[in-house]
């Protein structure tokens, strides 16, 4: 649990590949069916990148959408399981080159999986509260088309490509932030050594639906507020049956929970701050709104952040 709030959201910003790839398209690669993949996920279509659009590319299209001057950035994090290069130099890195941005000091990758997002927003409050950083673009980019085993029913309907980001400033719009790790389940959900998903879907459905429960509720509780209270629950979006049920477990109207999972199925990293962007674009979020972003991911990490929407 981290008391101490110092960042706002001062902009956000996002970026969809243009190939929009429908269930249907899967059921000549495996044996599925768009009847199946909709009932079981929420999933109707994603976006996928072009072999030769990268990581990198993607996270520079999401910042240029903010049209916020970049230039004064001096911190960039990039949450991401599906970076340029294996081991180095970080997306980020490369991504300060492809912007072109000259004051950046601090530039590195954060992997929790799907957890990254949360993740990375708490390492921008530290860097920012400590004085290391004024200005930081925070970004979930993924490209998870290229770890995708085409003949894998199980994994390869599940996820999408995107990346979404915020700019994040002093301030006193974050209000509590918890992170966790299991210390298990590892092999519950890797990429293998082939660079393909693998995934034990009913081990990651139970934790997702477990914690993403205990952490709304331990949120709330710590921060001294009801459900009542809170706008909008922005759920990672790995699938429309775990919000659901995280939903029913704490006895809340699905409604709070913001989704577009169906239109660009899992993200990974990126599926919150593209939820942002799209809850933005669509005029949903107002001044004032408290926000919980909420997610689990491989490691098996977890965590959310509550926050009061400062734009
Ligand atoms: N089309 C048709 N059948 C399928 C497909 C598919 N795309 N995928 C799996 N099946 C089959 C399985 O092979 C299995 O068949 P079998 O009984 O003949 O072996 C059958 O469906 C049932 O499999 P279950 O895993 O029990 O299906 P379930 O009803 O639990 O739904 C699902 C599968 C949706 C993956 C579920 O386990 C789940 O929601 N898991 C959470 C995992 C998840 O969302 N991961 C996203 C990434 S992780 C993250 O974001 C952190």
């Amino acid at each position: 649990m981290i008391r101490q709030a110092s960042i706002d959201i001062t902009a956000v910003g996002g970026y969809l590949p243009l190939k929009v790839v429908v269930n249907d398209d899967f059921a000549s690669m495996v044996a599925t069916s768009n009847e199946w993949i909709t009932s079981h996920t929420g999933i109707r279509e994603r976006r996928f990148a072009s072999v030769s659009m990268l990581t990198s590319d993607m996270a520079a299209e999401a910042a240029r959408s903010m049209s916020v001057d970049l230039s004064d950035v001096d911190g960039i994090i990039v949450a991401t399981a599906t970076p340029d290069y294996q081991g180095f130099p970080s997306t980020a890195c490369v991504l300060v080159e492809k912007l072109g941005l000259s004051q950046v000091k601090i530039a590195f990758d954060l992997v929790a999986g799907c957890t990254g997002f949360v993740y990375a927003l708490e390492q921008a409050r530290a860097l920012v509260h400590c004085g290391s950083c004024r200005k930081m673009l925070v970004v979930g980019a993924e490209k998870m088309s290229s770890v995708l085993d085409f003949s894998d029913r199980n994994t390869c309907v599940l996820f999408g490509d995107g990346a979404g980001c915020v700019i994040v400033e002093e301030g006193d719009g974050l209000k509590r932030t918890l992170l966790g790790v299991e210390g298990k389940g590892a092999d519950s959900l890797y990429i293998n050594q082939s660079r393909h998903i693998v995934m034990n879907g009913r081990a990651v459905y139970n934790f997702a639906v477990t914690k993403m429960t205990e952490i709304i509720a331990r949120l709330t509780q710590e921060e001294g507020i009801s459900l009542a209270d809170i706008s909008w629950i922005v759920p990672h979006q790995a699938n429309e049956r775990i919000i659901k049920a995280a939903a029913e477990r704490l006895g809340v109207d699905v409604e709070k929970f913001y989704l577009n999972v169906s239109r660009y199925a899992n993200t990974s990293a990126a599926t919150i701050p593209l939820a942002l962007w799209d809850m933005e674009k669509e005029g949903k979020l107002k001044q004032g709104d408290i926000l919980l972003l909420v997610a689990f991911g491989a490691g098996l990490t977890y965590g959310g952040n509550c926050l009061v929407w400062k734009k």
